[in-house]
């Protein structure tokens, strides 16, 4: 125990559970988990825990397509989650969910609170609304054309192709990405929250040294734009919490999700009742608390947990938390994580084909204290893994591990045989604890690998191996690998944060109990040593491919691929805003004709409405092109602009026809003009 142990409370964000764990939220919780673990082995009293984000309406939408009840939808997540957490060794002391009762307690409690002071008040805005879903939209579930770039099927509140951000009322043709009709305003009330008073007190907190440089400067820009009040209600039908005393109005799942943290916390306390260990839920949460919280979060939802966050605690009084510890985003292969590239890859798929201590020492070589993205880079993955766990640090063990058993009995010597180099590793613990300390992961898996080096070095150099072909040299070799295993129990105790498996291992391996950072001191001496087993094996990079091969979207079945017109499966259904994302068009043939060198195509130029088209279509055994000029046919005309040897064919006329001979032109019925749009 170190002089004076810290008490220290960690949050991990809440994962919202309406989908799977992946590689990119794991970078979170592996780095919270690496820092909780090293706390304790530091001797301090650190807990974490987690939950799930449970309420919402992508979770409410989620739920019905699943035919489920969104409490058992997020159930079912929720366990998943938790799964798969656990195999990658992340040791929460409690995983709640925010739709539970404490959390509903803790949220009333709250409004209640703010309330009082007149931090809330109800004002009528108007906001889009779905008359066929009956629903108010988020910005995320309306989707048209960006107003300023004019790309089609862009979200409510900013643009994909031209990064413009813009309110949804802006958007031109909008469209409900539930139903798919043409959203109307409407009026509602709605609670707001009045961050603006809270702006002097947050800038002091800011100010504390409890954010990075990189996040503190983002709040600069956020406190030069003006902290506007925050909308918490939101309209039924809601997944959520009801606001108390009101009727189909709900709580804001961003306002009860951090709330969350409290709530779980609370379970914890309740779970720990007439135990060993009892905790005090204001011990940890009153103004005065003597707890350090830190919270563990994404650059995505930096500005709820150091802005909102921090006021609606202070308002409702409650301790603000010491410290927020905000992560960049992973990229793989130097790029956005990717469905069809096979990057996406669900933590449940990682574990068909990897160790988890593979990706949990290769997040921490990749990890530090910024914001910056960190990248996987697939090929290095296997190399970084290889060279280092297996070739420097296992390595060690392999080689000392069988002459301690065969020249002396499976028992270390009494003295060490190169102290100074002892205490050299010894000595590093203090800086490897302090890179640890201050989320400097790479830096400490650097260091220690520099001194698995050192170590090897020696090995190279006394050579025991050589020695143990001369039977009166066996003392020798013994106080070698005596050596060599003293130094690799110090690297594994270095390394204990980050491979929690492998060091409980190691430590049955020299079955001295559990190692502690104070075993950092002592040499481990005339003692019995267990028979070794191989701990970590070589990363085939063949499974690594075979784990981005699982994640990619199957194929199309080869048949349908191969016939020129591919149709989905009969049971495969798409929604209407599949199919409105076609843009067809009445348009009128200008002129058509032959192509050289190709005897299955005319080359047509049509009328769409105001702009002319070029089109390529292998329609020429069936039409005369002087037949077609003046017809009127459906034209694709949001295909992408496809290259073809005699030149490029902006669009598609819509046919019908297949391998048995025939085509036969769309039509639409007299009357239609150039440029209307088909559904
Ligand atoms: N439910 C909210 C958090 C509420 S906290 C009171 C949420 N959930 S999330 O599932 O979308 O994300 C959970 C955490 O994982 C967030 O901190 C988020 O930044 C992080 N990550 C999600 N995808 C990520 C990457 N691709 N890379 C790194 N972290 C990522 O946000
Ligand atoms: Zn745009």
């Amino acid at each position: 125990m170190p002089a004076s142990p810290r008490r220290i409370l960690v949050t991990s964000a809440l994962p919202y559970a309406n989908g799977p764990i992946h590689i990119g939220h794991l970078v979170e919780y592996l780095q919270t988990d690496i820092w909780v673990r090293f706390q304790r082995a530091a001797g301090h009293d650190c807990l974490y825990v987690c939950a799930s984000d449970a309420h919402g309406t992508p979770i409410m939408l989620r739920a019905a397509e699943q035919g489920l009840a969104p409490e058992v939808m997020v159930e079912n997540y929720r366990r998943e989650h938790l799964r798969d957490f656990t195999r990658f060794h992340i040791a929460f002391d409690n995983y709640h969910t925010t739709h539970s009762a404490e959390n509903r307690r803790l949220v009333e409690q709250i409004y209640a609170r703010l309330q009082a002071r007149s931090l809330v008040e109800w004002r009528n805005i108007r906001q889009a609304y779905d008359e066929q879903a009956r629903m108010f939209l988020p910005d995320r579930f309306i989707r048209g054309t960006c107003p300023v770039c004019a790309a089609p099927d862009q979200y409510g509140d900013s643009c994909e192709a031209c990064g413009a951000t813009y309110s949804p009322a802006d958007l031109k043709d909008a469209r409900s990405a539930v139903t798919g009709s043409t959203p109307v305003q409407r009026e509602s009330r709605h609670l707001f929250f009045k961050l603006g008073t809270f702006e002097a007190e947050l800038r002091r907190w800011t100010a504390g040294g409890r954010l990075d440089a990189s996040v503190a400067a983002k709040l600069e820009e956020w406190f030069a734009a003006g902290l506007r009040d925050w909308d918490i209600s939101r309209d039924a039908p809601y997944f959520g919490f009801p606001i108390p005393g009101e009727t189909d109005k709900f709580f804001y799942v961003w306002l009860d999700a951090p709330v969350g943290y409290m709530a779980s916390f609370e379970n914890l306390c309740e779970a720990r009742k007439n135990t060993k260990h009892p905790i005090e839920f204001n011990d940890y949460w009153s103004p005065d608390s003597r707890v350090e919280l830190y919270h563990f979060i994404g650059k995505d939802i930096a500005y709820f947990h150091t802005l909102f966050w921090p006021a609606v605690l202070a308002g409702a009084g409650f301790r603000q938390p010491s410290g927020v510890f905000v992560h960049g985003f992973l990229t793989v292969d130097g790029q956005k994580m990717s469905k069809s590239r096979g990057t996406f890859v669900a933590a449940a798929t990682y574990l068909d084909h990897l160790d988890p201590e593979y990706l949990r020492y290769y997040y921490a070589y990749k990890l530090g204290p910024g914001t910056e993205d960190i990248d996987l880079n697939l090929s290095d993955f296997a190399a970084r893994i290889n060279a280092d766990l297996v070739g420097k640090f296992v390595n060690i063990a392999s080689r000392c591990a069988g002459f301690i058993h065969r020249l002396a009995g499976g028992r270390l010597a009494a003295q060490l045989e190169n102290p100074a180099l002892f205490a050299e590793l010894s000595q590093a613990a203090t800086g490897i604890a302090a890179s640890y300390d201050a989320r400097e992961f790479g830096r400490a898996m650097r260091e220690i690998m520099r001194l698995a080096d050192r170590v090897n070095q020696y090995i190279d150099e006394r050579k025991p191996w050589v020695l143990a072909r001369d039977p009166a040299r066996a003392a020798e070799v013994q106080a070698v690998c005596t050596d060599g295993l003293n130094l690799f129990r110090l690297l594994a105790l270095y390394l204990k944060p980050v491979l929690p498996h492998t060091a409980a291992r190691v430590e049955a391996f020299f079955g001295a109990g559990a190692l502690a950072w104070a075993d950092a001191a002592s040499p481990l001496l005339d003692h019995p040593i267990a028979e070794y087993q191989p701990l970590l094996t070589r990363v085939d990079p063949a499974a690594v491919t075979r784990m981005i091969e699982a994640s990619r979207p199957p194929a199309p079945a080869p048949a349908a691929r191969e016939t020129a017109v591919t149709q989905p499966a009969a049971s495969e259904t798409i929604d209407l805003d599949t199919f409105l994302r076609a843009d067809l068009r009445v348009a009128t043939v200008l002129s058509a004709e032959t192509v050289d060198g190709a005897d299955k195509l005319l080359r047509l130029t049509v009328d769409a409405g105001g702009e002319q088209r070029t089109v390529l279509a292998g329609i020429r055994a069936a039409y005369e092109p002087a037949a077609l000029v003046g017809r009127q046919v459906v034209l694709l005309a949001n295909l992408k602009p496809r290259k073809m040897r005699f030149g490029t064919s902006e669009g598609m006329l819509l046919a019908a026809g297949d391998e048995a001979g025939g085509v036969f032109l769309v039509t639409p019925d007299a009357g239609a003009r150039p440029g209307q749009r088909v559904r």
